[in-house]
């Protein structure tokens, strides 16, 4: 944990503070839209957030990372499963391993809660190094297929699923 770095998780009080630093760091990106900030209200409301995590530096919010419920079958069981997304660093602490901190501590919380697996859709370079890997997300059919789906097991006691279906929450499919 970088030193005076405090991950915790995210309480109704830090919801505008959250949209400021989602807005923040997707402004200037590829993505183009703020509809991230938008998205993590809804999956909120609809009851869908897992693990909600903000990262704090000296009383300022600066990262904040979701994980979301998924509709997960997996060898024809279904399988609690949580997607990444999204994950937002204000862009002048980014490169300071915000990010990692964030989502290391929410993975770290999704398998004290008995999750089994973890879908991202994200840069190749930065999430595999979490353990997330295209080629197990190959195996699940989803509308995100391609190398930039990837997905890792939480629970070293569930078996290495041989394919399946991986859907994310509901609020992602009404994203504008
Ligand atoms: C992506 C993001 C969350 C990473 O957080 P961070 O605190 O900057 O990252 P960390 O300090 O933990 O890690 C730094 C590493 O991430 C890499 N990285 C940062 N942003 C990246 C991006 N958009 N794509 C790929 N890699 C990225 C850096 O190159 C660096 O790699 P290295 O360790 O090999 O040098 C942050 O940069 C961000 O908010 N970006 C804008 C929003 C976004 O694109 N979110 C992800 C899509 S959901």
């Amino acid at each position: 944990m970088p030193d005076g770095l405090v991950v915790r998780a995210a309480g109704a009080e830090d919801a505008d503070a959250i949209d400021a630093v989602i807005r923040a760091a997707f402004a200037g990106t590829q993505y183009g839209h703020q509809g991230e900030a938008e998205l993590v209200r809804m999956i909120e409301a609809d009851g869908d957030a897992l693990a909600s995590l903000v990262a704090e530096r000296g009383g300022e919010i600066v990262g904040h990372v979701l994980f979301s419920r998924m509709n997960v079958e997996a060898d024809g069981r279904v399988l609690a499963a949580a997607g990444l997304a999204p994950v937002s660093v204000a862009p002048d602490r980014q490169g300071q391993g915000v990010g990692d901190a964030l989502i290391r501590a929410g993975l770290a919380m999704l398998r004290g809660q008995g999750i089994a697996m973890s879908f991202v859709l994200g840069h190749e370079n930065y999430y595999p190094r979490f353990g997330y890997s295209p080629d197990l997300a190959a195996r699940f059919v989803s509308p995100f297929s391609g190398p930039h789906f990837m997905a890792m097991m939480l629970d070293s006691g569930t078996a290495l699923p041989q394919g399946g279906r991986a859907d994310y929450a509901p609020a992602f499919g009404r994203m504008g």
